[in-house]
């Protein structure tokens, strides 16, 4: 197979097309989506490296990917990268090796894969983001997402909602969490968020009671839960002894848990918490009246997102553009942007009238 697509690079090259034109960068061949496209053998190798397993979206990614991708009949190599950065440069590496035609990237950090993703460009390799963007270098040709700014304003505007419908009038003491640093979507998330809170906090209507509003303050390393947990333990202790809690912005599902656990084991009222990915356990807590909301991003649509795109550039076609742009440090990446839902108790069995595992929750 890697020889059918060397083959293609030579034809096409053969036919003067500049598929490896381009030295002006010190000898880096050409961005793929600046040049003809050869298209690739329908039974090409498609490797996906994802962040790490610890929430079901990428454990879902992890068996879709493989069913799909097989099942539109490629040969498919998915691995996950267990948060670590050499690990996940590694994997690619591997999968460059083994001669993939399309490398689908869900970053562990954004802006640490440049040069073996430019390693992969040399190999005229295409470079598809997954969910998450890939910063700071030109080897990336799209990015398949559920836009990450429009997912952090329903993350805010659903926090607000449930504060009206289960707190009464405000003023409301809330506190503020954000995602993994390194993840370049717990910033827009934030982002997102705050466009819709910081109105609500200048009017007073919203309180930040410790005053930690600064992403690189709330935000939660590793998007781990503990550390998550950890932190609304001392928020509580030091802010809350004679104050009630009455919501708190979640950037996910599982972070979203830990800040109810947290708030449970200090005696608080349960306070509204949205979360993200309607996990599992979450969408049960949803549906039993505790975690106020979560917000639907299904990952079936998203890899069927990924596969229409492969197909496109399998046939030797032109990506086209997608309906989002992003600035990545080095270039204007075209998004192909999916819309993100919010879900509560009154609607989760309307969101969720397609997908069966999850309706089966709601009992
Ligand atoms: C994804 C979320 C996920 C988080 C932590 C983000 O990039 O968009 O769905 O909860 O990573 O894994």
């Amino acid at each position: 197979m890697k020889l059918k697509k060397i083959a293609a690079v030579f034809a096409a090259a053969a036919l003067g097309l500049s598929v490896l034109a381009g030295c002006g960068d010190g000898g880096r061949t050409a961005d793929p989506s600046e040049t003809a496209n050869p298209g690739f053998a329908a039974d090409s190798l498609i490797g996906v490296s994802l962040p790490w397993l610890g929430t079901q979206n990428w454990k879902e990614a992890m068996d879709m990917f493989g069913s799909e991708l097989e099942g539109a009949g490629y040969q498919a190599m998915v691995q996950s990268a267990d948060n670590k950065v050499p690990q996940q440069q590694q994997q690619i590496e591997a999968m460059i090796d083994a001669g993939v035609s399309v490398l689908v990237v869900a970053p562990v950090d954004g802006s640490q894969l440049g040069s073996v993703l430019e390693k992969a460009k040399d190999a005229g390799i295409w470079v598809i983001g997954y969910d998450r963007l890939i910063e700071n270098t030109k080897a990336v040709d799209a990015v398949v997402q559920f836009g990450s700014i429009k997912t952090g304003e329903v993350q805010g505007q659903s926090l607000l909602d449930g504060l009206a419908a289960r707190k009464g009038d405000g003023p409301y003491n809330i506190e503020l969490f954000g995602g993994g640093p390194a993840d370049p979507n717990a910033p827009n998330f934030f982002t997102g968020a705050m466009s819709v809170l910081q109105p609500k906090i200048d009017d007073g209507t919203l309180v930040i009671v410790s005053g930690e509003v600064d992403f690189n303050v709330v935000a939660t390393p590793d998007w781990s839960n503990q550390k998550a947990q950890v932190r609304m333990d001392s928020l509580l202790a030091a802010h809350y002894a004679d104050k009630t809690i009455d919501g708190v912005l979640s950037p996910n599902d599982g972070i979203a848990r830990a800040i109810l656990t947290a708030c449970e084991d200090a005696g608080q009222p349960v306070p509204v918490v949205d979360g993200l990915d309607a996990e599992n356990e979450s969408v049960i807590s949803v549906w039993q009246g505790i975690q106020w909301s979560t917000v639907y991003k299904p990952t079936d649509k998203l890899v069927a997102e990924t596969i229409r795109l492969i197909n496109i550039l399998q046939k030797g076609q032109a990506l086209p553009a997608g309906n989002e742009t992003a600035e990545n440090g080095s270039k204007t990446v075209q998004v192909f942007a999916l819309e993100p839902v919010a879900v509560t108790k009154d609607n989760a069995k309307e969101v969720f009238a397609n997908d069966p595992e999850r309706l089966a929750l709601l009992v």
